[in-house]
């Protein structure tokens, strides 16, 4: 079982801005969703957890050994699929990954061959292993992503927003695929996509402005809102603002009609009762006052 242990975490960024505000985390083997808006903070606390940058305070231990001040360990046990790849060198897709296990300290040619060729079946490019990667589509770019990020057999991977850009298909191959992998080591994916993270994630955290406004299993998280969310399709000359006494989550347009999601503790009047889904969790977290 592989842990990380996350505590008191702060990071201010040179011009003054604090990107990530005392977070405390602990995570195991299996698949953890981070989940927030853009600018939350999720990236900035991804890439201090891979050791691209230093925190201003706190702690980060996996499996007991100290991340910040002995950086080796979590780097050599490290799969890392960033937001932004950048631009990929013109070489093939095989060559890349076999500079890429170079680079990861697999100095045994055979023993690199051999991790190439299973990875490529692995994320099902193995018939493109010619071809170069830039001339890849984004679901390829994508497992091609994660194939650089399994190399070296890696106890703790961790992927920035990887499905965004992807066609509903392939973001569904490439779901299947995490999932596939996250048995046996930690896989921490980042997302502001609510659906990426529902089927997927044993356990999940909000975060935003910084900070992890809830964390848990989606299951008992949803169940906290059980008889409290409720919707109402608004008539065509009806006004929102009828309703803006009520903690309004979501407002939705279903065939051409307008709908209104909102939390409450009793029934409000002309509301049905809906069953909670993890939408409605995430953006009632969101709503409510750090
Ligand atoms: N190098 C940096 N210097 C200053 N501010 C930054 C830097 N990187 C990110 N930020 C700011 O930190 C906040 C969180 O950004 P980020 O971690 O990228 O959020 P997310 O990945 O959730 O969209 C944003 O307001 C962003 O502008
Ligand atoms: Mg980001």
């Amino acid at each position: 079982m592989n842990t990380l242990s996350i505590n008191n975490l702060n990071l201010t960024y040179k011009n003054g801005f604090q990107a990530i505000n005392n977070i405390s985390l602990e995570i195991s083997n299996g698949m953890f969703g981070l989940l927030g808006p853009n600018g939350a903070g999720k990236s900035s606390l991804m890439k201090t957890i891979v050791g691209l940058q230093k925190p201003t305070s706190g702690s980060i231990i996996f499996n007991d050994i100290d991340s910040i001040k002995n950086p080796e360990y979590i780097k050599q046990n490290l799969g890392f699929l960033p937001q932004d790849f950048g631009v990929y060198p013109k070489i093939s897709a095989y060559d890349l990954l076999d500079h890429i296990a170079v680079l990861k300290g697999i100095t045994d040619k055979a023993q690199r061959k051999n991790q190439i060729v299973k990875l490529l079946e692995k994320v099902n490019l193995q018939d493109f292993q010619n071809k170069e990667v830039h001339t890849f589509s984004g679901g390829m770019k994508q497992r091609f992503g994660v194939a650089q990020a399994l190399l070296g057999n890696p106890k703790i991977i961790i992927v920035d927003e990887p499905t965004a850009g992807l066609d509903p298909e392939e973001r569904n191959r490439f779901n299947i695929l995490l999932n596939d992998i996250s048995r046996d080591v930690i896989v921490i994916l980042s997302t502001h996509l609510v659906e990426d993270v529902r089927n997927l994630c044993s356990e999940i955290a909000v975060m935003n402005l910084g900070q992890i406004l809830r964390k848990g299993e989606p299951k008992q998280l949803m169940a906290e809102l059980e008889n409290k969310i409720w919707s109402k399709s608004l008539e065509k000359n009806e006004s929102e603002s009828h309703y803006s006494h009520y903690e309004v989550i979501s407002r939705q347009l279903i065939e051409r009609k307008f709908h209104l999601t909102v939390f409450s503790e009793d029934s409000p009047l002309d509301f049905s009762p809906v069953s909670p889904l993890l939408e409605h969790f995430y953006f009632y977290t969101l709503t409510q006052k750090p």
